[in-house]
């Protein structure tokens, strides 16, 4: 074939391409049932609703249930754990210390050598491991010998840069963010599994000991000197940079947030603890219930079908492992009863989590005029191709609709704490700056729901009150401060004091 024949061949074939996509492309238009689509749409939007009414009720049912969970044991849905914490970072903190963090699909294992009051943090490294999706839902041996084999491997690989002293054990920091009843700073037992792990047997089994029984199954001479959960290992962490942080927000795969309290307000722990000073709490508030909280039938769905139903109701209207789902199953409906792709219901978007939030955060970011991004995500993700860009603005409302209430909820909840710590503080006239600590993916990665928190705690608080409330990123403060809350609470320290 001669040049010019082949070029108006590939121009004729390519101009056939579009048109059948044109037609393709009208056809699935002019099949969709926009009175369906609009119908569905009006019933999410009225059934996520937030109004900054409904939010100031969810704040203060927050810090009611923060009393009730202080008061007595099961006084709330709220654990309110006790983290046996009493000696938060001060920055006079020496020596190697290490952590370890699990709570997600990753986990952390680090190193830090740290120089004292001018020292501060001289060095530090870290690696992250991927857990294998059979160990999350396996036997306790498998998952905990798969972590300890990578902490012996990371231990293995350490340089001249960092020293322990002769004759010293190492010491470690181990985050496990799962809610935990500690027994001390160092020991506590697992209360239940979230986030879709599920180990069998571990239920109220002794978490430390599960670890330290791998360690040494790896040859691996540590102690654990400090057992935390995420929330309390940010708090710690942002502590030792900034001495008004009061609390810490986790918004990432799973929520949950962490506070400093009096000792004296906690009545259902008096006798465990010092007659007066302060502690952190656990609050678990991913567990947190209320008749306020706006839930639709995509949520209940979701739980009914979860490891945990009727747990965890907080969290699975918040955290990054459940919008993406949330998501996929408004999609799903709108297919079904809609047609929005076309007669025929695209197979993957059946499939439970074949959407996830980095996904939905992806298309609800996407700025471009024809929403190229939405289209290959469609396309990539869930195999739809040839969306008109009126459904693909439709994909964008309902990430927007989906990712909004799950900020305003969680600024809802940090007014509640805000609330509780302030009324704690001498009823103070002016508020004092208050800085939250901040990690998680979700909030660190899915910019316009950060930008909704930050404009909700406005919107409730008011402009004025709201000016002291600092929320700051404490980007791997889990770990870190794990590592921290290690050399403060080292049994070394207990040694030299008892000399
Ligand atoms: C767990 C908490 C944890 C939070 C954030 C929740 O599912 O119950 O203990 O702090 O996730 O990781």
């Amino acid at each position: 074939m001669g040049k010019v024949a082949f070029a108006t061949a590939v121009t004729c074939a390519a101009a056939a391409c579009a048109v059948t996509a044109l037609v393709v492309r009208q056809r699935m238009q002019s099949s969709v049932r926009w009175a369906s689509v609009d119908a569905v749409m009006r019933e999410l939007e009225e059934r996520c609703a937030t109004p900054v009414g409904k939010l100031r009720q969810l704040a203060d049912a927050m810090a009611v249930e923060m009393h009730a969970g202080l008061a007595a044991e099961g006084g709330s849905k709220l654990k309110m754990l006790i983290s046996y914490v009493d000696n938060l970072p001060t920055g006079d903190e020496e020596g190697l210390f290490y952590a370890l963090d699990l709570g997600g699909t990753n986990f952390r294992v680090l190193r830090v050598q740290l120089g004292g009051k001018e020292g501060r943090i001289v060095r530090q490294e870290f690696e992250e491991v991927s857990i294998p999706p059979h160990l999350m839902i396996g036997g306790s041996d498998e998952l905990f010998d798969f972590i300890a084999s990578a902490l012996a491997r990371f231990i293995a690989s350490e340089g001249e840069d960092f020293h322990l002293p002769v004759g010293r054990q190492r010491e470690l920091g181990f985050t496990f963010s799962f809610p935990v009843r500690q027994i001390s700073i160092g020991s506590g037992t697992l209360v239940k599994w979230t986030k879709g792990f599920n180990i069998d047997g571990t239920v109220g089994e002794d978490v430390v000991g599960e670890l330290s029984r791998a360690m040494e199954r790896q040859g691996l001479n540590m102690r654990v000197s400090a057992l935390v959960n995420d929330t309390i290992g940010t708090l710690a962490g942002g502590r030792y940079h900034d001495k008004d942080v009061v609390a810490a927000v986790i918004l990432g795969t799973g929520t949950n947030a962490a506070y400093v309290e009096r000792v004296k307000a906690i009545p259902k722990w008096q006798g465990l603890l010092p007659k007066s000073g302060e502690t952190v709490i656990n609050m678990e508030w991913g567990n947190f219930r209320s008749s306020h909280l706006p839930i639709t039938e995509y949520d209940r769905a979701l739980d009914d079908v979860s490891l945990n139903p009727g747990e965890q109701i907080y969290e699975k209207l918040v955290s990054g492992m459940y919008l993406g789902e949330i998501f996929r199953r408004v999609l799903l409906r709108l297919a079904q009863e809609a047609a929005l792709f076309g007669e025929t219901v695209p197979a993957k978007l059946e499939v439970p989590f074949s959407l996830r939030t980095p996904i939905m955060s992806a298309m609800h970011h996407d700025k471009s005029p024809d929403l190229t991004v939405v289209d290959t995500k469609l396309n990539e993700v869930l195999g739809i191709l040839n969306t008109s860009l009126q459904t693909r603005k439709m994909v964008v409302q309902i990430c927007d609709i989906i990712a909004k209430r799950s900020a305003r909820l969680a600024a809802a909840g940090i007014v509640g704490i805000v609330k509780k710590v302030s009324r704690a503080r001498d009823n103070a006239r002016e508020l004092p700056r208050m800085v939250i600590a901040m990690d998680g993916g979700l909030y660190e990665h899915y910019k316009i729901f950060s930008e909704s928190v930050q404009s909700t705690i406005k919107e409730i608080l008011g402009e004025e009150a709201s000016a002291s409330v600092v929320i700051k990123m404490a980007n791997d403060g889990s770990g870190i401060g794990a590592a921290l809350l290690a050399a403060s609470h080292s049994h070394y320290l207990e040694l030299e004091q008892s000399l």
